[in-house]
């Protein structure tokens, strides 16, 4: 699983260099493609369900899900959030991460995107053996309530291993002590959603694409995270 991670991270960051003003999240699709394929792994997404792309690209309103198009050209002042799930040797990778277009975001955008990936360190610091999925949910809500913003309730981390979602689901919501105990050598992938607004959310009729109901800007972070006796260790870095 450190090598599924590792290769997710490298396919993010070879999409995230190629974000500018004027791509088509279509151009990101091809990029992650690439990079997956040359890397020797195997998309995790394609075929998911039927989703048709092997990248998830999500502008601005768009929580997750949104399907890579021709269409949809990205301009300064944008937030497009990158998630990607590989497979290799049978074993899952799965990371996001949400990045700026061109170097002009506001500043209430740019507190949105550190928020966001600061509530997913929080999150990873509560996975720890004796802990629960409720202590993981409860500290990425704190951090991300606490600083003005809502969390995203009808999607959710989940455990990983040798099928892209299992057991158990891992809520940016909850009650401290409360849920699934984790154990020693599971893995979560712990995903926030963060919006600016309001935490309602709705699927488009593409059938996929989730969006905030209230048209708030929204972002996302993921990590895979191994719980081990010496504490949260993160394969997707
Ligand atoms: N990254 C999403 C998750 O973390 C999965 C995308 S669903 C797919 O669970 F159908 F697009 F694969
Ligand atoms: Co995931």
């Amino acid at each position: 699983m450190r090598r599924s991670g590792r290769i997710v991270r490298q396919v993010l960051e070879a999409t995230r260099d190629a974000v500018a003003p004027g791509c088509s999240t279509m151009d990101l699709e091809r990029v992650a493609e690439r990079k997956i394929r040359d890397l020797g792994a195997k998309p995790a997404f394609k075929g998911y369900y039927d989703y048709p792309c092997v990248l998830c690209a999500s502008v601005n309103n768009e929580i997750v899900h949104g399907i890579p198009s021709e269409r949809r050209v990205l301009k300064p002042g944008d937030i497009v959030s990158l998630d990607c799930g590989v497979v290799l040797d049978g074993y899952y990778g799965d990371a996001a991460i949400t990045v700026p277009v061109g170097d002009g975001i506001t500043p209430e955008l740019q507190k949105l995107l550190s928020v966001t990936q600061e509530s997913l360190s929080q999150g990873i610091e509560a996975a720890r053996v004796g802990n629960t999925v409720g202590d993981v949910g409860a500290a990425v809500q704190q951090y991300v309530e606490a600083n003005g913003f809502s969390v995203v309730r009808e999607f959710v981390g989940h455990g990983i291993g040798t099928r892209l979602h299992e057991d158990p689901q891992v809520p940016n919501y909850g009650t401290p002590g409360h849920g699934p105990r984790l154990r020693d050598g599971m893995v979560i992938a712990i995903e926030p959603m963060v919006n600016m607004g309001r935490p309602a959310t709705r699927v488009l009729d593409d059938k996929w694409t989730a969006v905030t109901e209230d048209g708030s800007y929204s972002a996302h972070f993921e990590h895979c995270v191994a719980v081990t006796k010496n504490g949260p260790v993160i394969l997707t870095e």
